[in-house]
Parts: C-alpha cells; structure tokens; sequence
C-alpha cells in the first residue's frame, strides 16, 4: 500500500531497538525519576519524526528544548553515547522548529476562543464544581441560543454577569442558575485572568493545521510551545494541552493506520492532565486517546511513574521507555513494582530490580513490533540527541521566529464584536432610554424568542458573527462532540 518508513533506533539493549513509524500512532509512554534522561528520549524521538516528515508538538517545561533548532557537538555525555552504541554514521543537526508560546514572549502567541474550548474544558480551567461547571453550560447554552459570540475572556465575563442578572428570567427555559454558582464562576474568572487568561483566549485562534506543517527539505516541523510560565498554572497548562488534541481529533480526517502519523503529540507532565479529574472528563479523554489513533495521530505521555495515568489510558500506550524510579519510600517500592509488572516479562530480566539501577539515559524499553505484539522488555542504552542540548542565544531564537513562515500570522489579536461589546451596547441603550427592565412575563414562557426580546436588536447585528460558530457547533456534532458545548455535568 505505502512506502514503508524507515524505522527509528530508539536505544540499544542485547540488541538495536527501532519503533516502527508504523506502529507510531498506537502511543507511548516515557516515565522516570528526575533526572533520568525523559527529556533526552523525548528531544530524541521527536527529532526521528521530524527526519521522517512527521511533525511534532511538545511542550518546553524547563525551557531546555530550544537548542533542537541547532546542531550539537561536542556534548561530553553525547559523544560519549555515540561511541558506547558504535552510531559509525551518526551526524548533527539542527531542525526545524516553531516555536509557540500563550504570553507571546517566547513564540507565536497561541490562542483558542472561548466558544472553541467549550464548557467542559473552560470548567476545569476555573476549577468549577459539578452544579457550578452545570451553570457554565447553560451560560453557554444561552449565548448559543442568542447568537452572542464568546471569544475572549471580557465576553464569558459580561455573558456570565448577563445570565446571572437575567436569571430568573432565564429559569424556565433553562433551568435554575444560583447566584452563588454566578458569583462562584466570576470569581474564578477574575483568578484566571490574573494566571494570564487574557492572553490564553482571542482571536486569531490557533488553526491546528498550522501544526502538520514541514520544511522544504521534507522534515516535520518540531512545535515547541513555551511552557516555563505557562506551568505555574498547572491546569491552565494540562487543559490547554487536551484542548489541543481535541482539535487534532476534530479537525483530521479518519485515515486508519498510516505508514507514518500526521503528527507526533508528546504530552510532557501527564500527571497534571488527570490530577482530580471527573469520571466525565477522565472517560472523553480516554476516549480521545483511543479514537485519534485513526487519524493519524501519535500520543506519547512523559511522566515520572506510569501509575499516575489511568489503566484505561496507560493499556493504550503501546510503546515504552521507562527510565529509572526511586524507591525511597514503601510508597515509592509499591509504585516500582507496578511499573516493573506493566511490562511483558523477559525471563532474562528481573524488570523491578532493574528499574532502580538504571542510569542516566539507560532505559527498559518495550516497542510494538510490525504486527502490534509489544516486544519483550530490554534494558538499553537510549541513542543520543544530534541537536544542541545548550539553549538557542536571544539573537538566534528571534531570528528563527522572525523567519517562520508563520510570522504575522497571529502577532496582532483582533476583536471582533462579540458577546461583550453587544451587552454593553445592549445595557446603554437600556439606560440611554432609562426604560425599565424587561418584565418577566414578556421574556419568560416564550422559550428562544423571549431571550431574543431580552436581547432587542442587538441580537441582529451578532447574526452576522455566529455563522462560524454555528457551523463548528454542527461539525462538533458530528464527529461526537468530545468537548464541546451542549454536554453538560
Ligand atoms: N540518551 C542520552 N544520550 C546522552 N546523554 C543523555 C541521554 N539521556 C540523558 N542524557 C544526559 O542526562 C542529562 C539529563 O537528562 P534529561 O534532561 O533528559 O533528564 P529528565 O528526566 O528530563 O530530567 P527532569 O525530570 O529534571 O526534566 C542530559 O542533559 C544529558 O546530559
Ligand atoms: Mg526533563
């Protein structure tokens, strides 16, 4: 059918160890202590991708990714590697890299709207209980219902303020909204917003697309998305990253099992994606990890144990690089052990013993071979990075985002009228007129059109706005709506 891709050597055990470009989109994991070379694998299977025209997203936590745009060379612990796996023909090189960054500071700024993410993931944003993640739907809901476009933060807030006011009007068509849900919501926004939620929602939103792109030599683009700060809101960060594969899952066509994926997601931190999480939102990403396989679409998770990711998401990870875990604690031996039995058995390995005395850059590895079967566990050498492992200087970061094809793009936001623009108007008019407020009985009983009486005229000049919207709502529709509006609890 089609060409086969060269496999890629991820370390060297009794034997050389390759993952199949084949196998690629049925997911990894790289788990291991602090320290213990996760990032090193990580930079090192991204940039094979990147070789093989695969493009790949990542996550910079410690900002120690830039130096992928460049060459290595003379890296002691490299040129040492080089040597232990006898690599004769091994080169250095730099790739091609885009970086991304929310605050716009260290990259492309990077933007979803509101509408986009939807209910369900804004919720778990702000932190929101179960009744209160209930009234952020229904805020939603009514801004659907009212062709109000929610964009950016200042319109959730002057939508959910409007849904708070109006709420007993809101009542029988929508259910009970309780001031202490409004208020609950409110304040979480305002802590959001401190967290940087200004920068996180706009326009232009991020075209995922952006993200499958290569370079005139063929390779994959290598997306690096600034995450030094981002990271000191764990959830904004966790929430972001899911709403990212999100859109990979909406966006892509179904195209079953690819001699390569479209794009390598390595989703660094996991830990964060499911700390506290709700049987809902644990089952849709469970859900999303073993739909986007389909479409071409690799998920590899990078975490200190493997125990911190759910058994329905962990038994989807086919391939395996385990770097070393401490076992200090009875916790931390409890944790080993389970680890250690994730894998098949060798007979020759006594995989638990080997997890705490694994070095630096030292792994068990366990990939699927050509048929899906995961292999037998080895212990291996992990193959070194040909990139430069030293950060990129100011002068030659700028240069590389100021060359990217996609400079320009989404430096300037635009704000379109939207949701709060149109309340506003809304309320000056009212006030201009000094009318009283709408009576319950006009608004109430009479389903749509009564909040569109609510609303008056403005409603008309949004009409123009919300055929994008509407159309993603339907296209949400279709492909399941994994996280968009309309599911709600
Ligand atoms: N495969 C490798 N080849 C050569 N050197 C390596 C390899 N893996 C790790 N190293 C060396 O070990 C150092 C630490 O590795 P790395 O940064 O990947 O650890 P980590 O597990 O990501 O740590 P942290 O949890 O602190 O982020 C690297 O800077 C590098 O010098
Ligand atoms: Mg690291």
């Amino acid at each position: 059918m089609s060409t086969q891709v060269s496999p890629i050597l991820v370390g060297k055990g009794t034997e050389e160890l390759f993952l199949s470009p084949r196998m690629a989109n049925r997911h990894g994991l790289i788990a291991g202590a602090t320290g213990t070379g996760k990032t090193v694998t990580l930079r090192v299977l991204a940039e094979q991708f990147s070789a093989r025209g695969i493009p790949v997203f990542m996550a910079d936590i410690k900002g120690d990714l830039s130096g992928m745009a460049k060459p290595g060379g003379d890296h002691p612990k490299v040129t040492e590697r080089v040597r232990e796996l006898g690599l004769e023909d091994f080169t250095y090189g730099g790739f091609p890299v885009v970086f991304w960054d929310i605050f716009g500071e260290r990259g492309h700024p990077i933007r979803a709207t509101v509408s986009e993410m939807g209910p369900l993931l804004i919720s778990r944003i702000l932190s929101l209980n179960e009744t209160q993640s209930g009234v952020m739907s229904l805020v939603f809901k009514i801004a659907d219902d009212n062709g109000l476009l929610l964009l950016d933060i200042k319109d959730l807030r002057a939508m959910v303020r409007f849904v708070g006011d109006n709420a007993a009007q809101f009542k029988t068509e929508y259910g009970n909204i309780s001031p202490a849900s409004i208020g609950a919501i409110q304040r979480n926004l305002l802590v959001l917003e401190e967290q940087g939620g200004d920068y996180l929602f706009g326009e232009p939103a991020l075209d995922i697309m952006d993200f499958l792109q290569t370079d005139a030599d063929g390779r994959g683009t290598v997306n690096i998305l600034a995450a030094e700060r981002l990271m000191q809101s764990p959830k904004v960060y966790a929430t972001f990253l899911l709403w990212l594969l999100a859109e990979l899952f909406e966006q892509l066509p179904e195209v079953g099992d690819p001699a390569k994926p479209k794009i390598v997601f390595f989703f660094d931190e996991a830990h964060l994606l499911f700390e506290d999480l709700s049987q809902v939102l644990e089952d849709r990403i469970e859900q999303v990890v073993r739909l986007i396989r389909s479409k071409g679409v690799g998920v590899y998770f990078v975490t200190q144990n493997p125990l911190d990711i759910p058994d329905k998401v962990l038994g989807q990870l086919g391939n395996r690089v385990q770097h070393a875990l401490r076992a200090f604690t009875p916790r931390d031996q409890k944790a080993v052990q389970a680890a250690a039995q994730t894998f098949r058995t060798n007979p020759k390995l006594d995989t638990k013993t080997a997890i705490m005395e694994l070095g630096v850059g030292e792994a068990l590895v366990s990939l699927l071979d050509e048929k899906g079967t995961p292999a037998m566990v080895d212990r291996a050498l992990v193959a070194p990075p040909r990139s430069s492992l030293t950060l990129l200087t100011a002068d030659e970061f700028s240069r590389i985002v100021q060359r990217s094809l996609l400079f320009g793009t989404y430096e300037k936001t635009i704000d379109r009228e939207s949701a709060y623009e149109i309340l506003k108007k809304k309320a000056e008019l009212s006030a201009a007129e000094s009318a009283p407020p709408p009576s319950p009985e006009r608004v109430t009983g009479r389903g749509r059109s009564g909040t569109a009486d609510l609303l008056g005229a403005f409603a008309k000049s949004a009409a123009h706005a919300i055929g994008s919207q509407v159309g993603r709502q339907i296209i949400r529709g279709v492909l399941g709506s994994i996280f968009g509006s309309g599911k709600q609890r």
